[in-house]
């Protein structure tokens, strides 16, 4: 048997790709177009694996798709594919449209098509891969998002993947394709592209640079260690019911400015600078100006993953956090080969 990922060379598709080769016998296969946040470096480990295969293909080519659904017949595809960075959607909205919009439209349509044709494997499950920004914002007293809670998106990214969202259960309710939606808060640990916040604290940090915190930094955020995220959507991809939709969580809310003082007491310990005139990482601090539309709270309430596919956490934010800093630590030049004139283009439309 088969499946497809794709965007499997980003960050949580490469997680879920390096996850599943440990944990399975199985043919995958990574279908990704390699924009700015694909690195086929994070894959190197397995490029030998003769359960691994990349093709790059670009998600909206649907001659291509088609081909490869014919060819390999997979039983599954798990869509991660997507324009994941929401500074990026507020500067240049469009990529986000076509990828994150067209894109899953047109993977869905090659899969009806197929599908029409009764060649479709009977137990396939198209997993399509979402985010808890869909639901928008919540104030301190309100209650974390549950799957029931209407989708409110604030920003470019989180209204285009709403709108995928919608497409994907649309094509279960109208023409029965097996369907499944995860919505899932905020991920970290190793191989995140050193633009989202936390990889890009510990990046500035070692590099003795300013640490942007937008607005006051008491906007909060779950958190979710990567490879939780990617065993819960084993688990959906297992168990899980075509048409519905399940909420992944962290069950770790904390505002940013605390987020950021705890990696920067744990760089104190880890790696102390010595030669910065005895001050500690966190005096990097700079409050900057707040991100326009700034979503003040997520908190996601995952009891119907806990209660009907048996999935929890298994990292403390505390032991997903360690591991990750040390990832970073240990991968420094991982780091400095990402860090090209793209990253350094972004980086300087962004901030300065
Ligand atoms: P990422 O930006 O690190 O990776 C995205 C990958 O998709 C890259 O490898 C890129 O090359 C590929 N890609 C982009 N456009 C493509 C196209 N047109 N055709 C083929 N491949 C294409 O993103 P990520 O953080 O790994 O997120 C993966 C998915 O998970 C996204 O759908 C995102 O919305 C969702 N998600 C992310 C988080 C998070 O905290 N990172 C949380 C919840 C949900
Ligand atoms: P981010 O990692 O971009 O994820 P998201 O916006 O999808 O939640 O940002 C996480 C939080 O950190 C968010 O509240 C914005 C904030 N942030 C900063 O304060 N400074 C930064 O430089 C970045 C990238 C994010």
């Amino acid at each position: 048997m088969t499946i497809f990922i794709t965007g499997g060379a980003g960050f949580i598709g490469s997680n879920f790709i390096l996850e599943w080769l440990k944990l399975n016998d199985e043919k995958i296969i990574n279908i990704d177009n390699l924009t700015y946040s694909g690195n086929l470096s994070n894959l190197e480990s397995v490029t030998q694996n003769k359960n691994y295969h990349f093709v790059r293909a670009d998600i909206c080519e649907s001659v291509k798709l088609s081909q490869l659904f014919e060819e390999y017949n997979p039983r599954a595809i798990i869509h991660f594919a997507a324009e994941s960075h929401v500074d990026r959607s507020i500067i240049g909205p469009s990529e986000f449209i076509h990828t994150n919009i067209l894109g899953t439209f047109n993977l869905l349509e090659v899969v009806r098509k197929i599908f029409e044709t009764g060649r479709l494997d009977k137990d396939f499950r198209f997993i399509h891969i979402s985010t808890d920004e869909v639901y928008g914002s919540l104030s301190e007293n309100e209650k974390p998002f549950t799957e029931k809670n209407q989708y409110c998106p604030n920003s470019p990214y989180s209204a285009s993947k709403a709108s995928s969202n919608h497409l994907a259960r649309s094509y279960f309710e109208t023409y029965k394709i097996p369907t499944i939606i995860t919505n899932c808060s905020n991920n970290y640990g190793p191989y995140q592209f050193p633009e989202k916040l936390i990889p890009l604290v510990i990046n500035n940090a070692l590099e003795r640079k300013e640490i942007p915190i937008y607005g006051d930094g008491k906007n909060i955020r779950d958190w979710l260690y990567v490879r939780d995220h990617c065993l819960a959507i084993m688990k959906v991809l297992e168990l899980g019911n075509p048409g519905e939709t399940y909420n992944i969580g962290g069950n770790n809310e904390i505002r940013n400015l605390d987020l950021v003082g705890q990696i920067c007491e744990e760089l104190d310990q880890l790696s102390p600078i010595d030669n910065f005139g005895g001050s500690k990482y966190f005096d990097l601090v700079n409050f900057v100006p707040d991100r326009p539309g700034h979503d003040r709270r997520y908190a996601i309430d995952s009891s119907k993953i806990k209660n009907n596919l048996n999935w929890e956490p298994l990292e403390t934010f505390k032991s997903g956090m360690k591991k990750t800093i040390s990832w970073y630590l240990d991968n420094l030049e991982w780091i400095a080969n990402i860090r090209s004139g793209e990253y350094e283009k972004w980086i300087f439309k962004q901030y300065k």
